[in-house]
């Protein structure tokens, strides 16, 4: 395997492989009005994630129906969403029953009047209140993730200074991981990969920024999983003495973070994470946005370590995506900090989407079908056999460095050799030509310069696993024919 394939040749081989798309199958001719569609992504759609130019080179994919895991596009060809949206539509598409509960909700009554609280919103926070680990009783409710976690970050700041110490302001988060977009929440993590921050310079006061608990690339030199855990757990307990507890709000962590990718911690790492917050004193914010609602085979991913942080954001699975909501969860100690009716203490920040109605009866539907079709445990079973299969192609395929996952949260990070474990990056072209392989065997699947992460719904079985896990074999020998890698 050679490191160094030249970008040119890989540009002109992607060209040839686009053309390649063997399946699925169009059975109508693209009508008008998906031209016009297509038309206007080119030319209006501000679309995240890709850019305008690149997508006039193709024709662009216009999803109009779906149903479970697939999508069918409006040239009546069918596909396997295998991140479900983006990791967010865990009780899988076409759910009439959420729709019919917003439609309904809708009819009734769509919004509130100011300080009032609709009946869904109420019993949504009622319902969180009752799912959520130990006392978190108290959801603040946002328009998604990064909302989500803005306003936990507020919370944790916010508290501190009814607590008496407004010293207390900075935030430690850990890099490669993701927790929004936001003008505060983009300062979170980051990258190792990308510059995406360069932008928007300067950065967020009191940002610090500790390790992944990766075990495959351990930061600290930890060479298992348990060191590993040990190691960047106590890095933070060095961050917050270096720094000093007095001016730390908030330790924030997704329980598995995706980009790094899927870094799923050893066991040790939560309770220590616990039990440091609990020694200095600083709030620990669980990231749950997209471990949340099942998705790693525990209704919340801090369950597998019996951790009970003390505000939890969520978003996605919480309605699957049928409408944009999330929230911001605190335990009853942290909430009643902002209790007592006079302006001084309550918490002031206004969001207008916050607790939508119609949102929030489609969440509680999703939340219901999530509960009573057994997808927790569903991911639970097919992830491990998902993982299973994935370890197998790793023996394969010498790309593979490492798989890891847990329940249907799964990464398999890709490098240019096993022994140095350097990553791709994006101009090596290898994320491109893989989108274009999957592309031709039915799978929508979005890989990173260097990663391929899978986040598919909640609801798939054993035969999408095998046909997935067949797509992603057969592209990788593809690729390693066709680029001499
Ligand atoms: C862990 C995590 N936190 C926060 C976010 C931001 O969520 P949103 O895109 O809904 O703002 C994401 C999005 O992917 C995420 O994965």
């Amino acid at each position: 395997m050679t490191g160094n394939v030249s970008s040119l040749k890989i540009a002109a081989r992607i060209r040839q492989l686009a053309s390649n798309r063997a399946y699925p199958v169009a059975t109508k001719t693209p009508g008008r009005s998906v031209q016009a569609t297509r038309k206007a992504i080119v030319e209006n759609l501000w679309m995240h994630n890709r850019g305008w130019e690149e997508l006039a080179e193709e024709d662009p994919i216009v999803p109009v129906s779906g149903k479970g895991a697939r999508i069918i596009d409006a040239e009546g060809k069918s596909w396997l969403d295998v991140n479900g949206g983006y990791m967010s539509v865990h009780s899988g598409y076409g759910q009439v029953e959420i729709a019919d509960a917003a439609a309904e909700q809708m009819r009734k009554l769509h919004y509130f009047p100011h300080g009032t609280a609709s009946e869904p919103t109420a019993q949504l926070a009622a319902k969180l209140a009752e799912m959520t680990p130990g006392d978190l009783n108290r959801s603040f409710f946002t328009s998604g993730g990064s909302e989500s976690n803005e306003t936990s970050i507020k919370i944790a700041r916010a508290f501190y200074r009814r607590a008496g110490h407004s010293g207390r302001y900075k935030v430690i988060s850990r890099r490669d991981s993701y927790h929004g977009a936001l003008g505060l929440t983009m300062w979170l993590g980051g990258s190792s990969q990308a510059s995406t921050r360069a932008d928007y310079e300067p950065a967020y006061p009191g940002m610090v920024y500790a390790p992944q608990p990766y075990p495959y690339r351990c930061e600290m030199g930890g060479e298992t999983s348990d060191e590993c855990a040990e190691r960047c757990a106590n890095q933070i307990q060095k961050l917050l003495e270096f720094h000093g507890p007095d001016t730390v709000a908030a330790v924030i962590a997704e329980p598995i973070s995706v980009p790094a990718p899927v870094a799923v911690p050893g066991d040790e790492y939560w309770p220590r994470l616990r039990e440091i917050c609990n020694k200095y004193g600083v709030i620990l914010i669980a990231d749950e946005v997209i471990t949340g609602f099942g998705r790693t085979g525990k209704m919340f991913a801090v369950e597998h370590w019996d951790v009970v942080p003390d505000i939890m954001s969520v978003a996605k699975g919480i309605v699957s995506s049928y409408l944009p909501i999330g929230a911001s969860i605190a335990r009853e100690d942290i909430a009643n900090a902002f209790a007592g009716g006079t302006d001084t203490r309550y918490f002031q920040h206004v969001l207008t989407f916050s607790g939508h109605p119609v949102a929030a009866a489609a969440a509680l539907k999703n939340i219901e079908i999530i509960e009573r079709e057994n997808m927790v445990e569903n991911a639970r079973v097919v992830g491990a056999y998902f993982l299973d299969q994935l370890t197998e192609l790793k023996d394969k395929h010498e790309i593979i460095g490492n798989v890891s996952g847990l329940g249907l949260l799964l990464g398999i990070d890709l490098v240019k050799d096993p022994e140095t474990k350097e990553r791709y990056e994006i101009s090596d072209g290898v994320s491109a030509a893989l989108v274009k392989l999957f592309e031709a065997r039915g799978l929508i699947l979005r890989p990173s310069a260097s990663a391929i992460t899978l986040g598919p719904p909640l609801i798939i079985e054993n035969g999408d696993v095998d046909e997935i896990v067949t797509g992603i074999d057969e592209s990788l020998t593809q690729l390693f024919s066709d680029m001499h890698l």
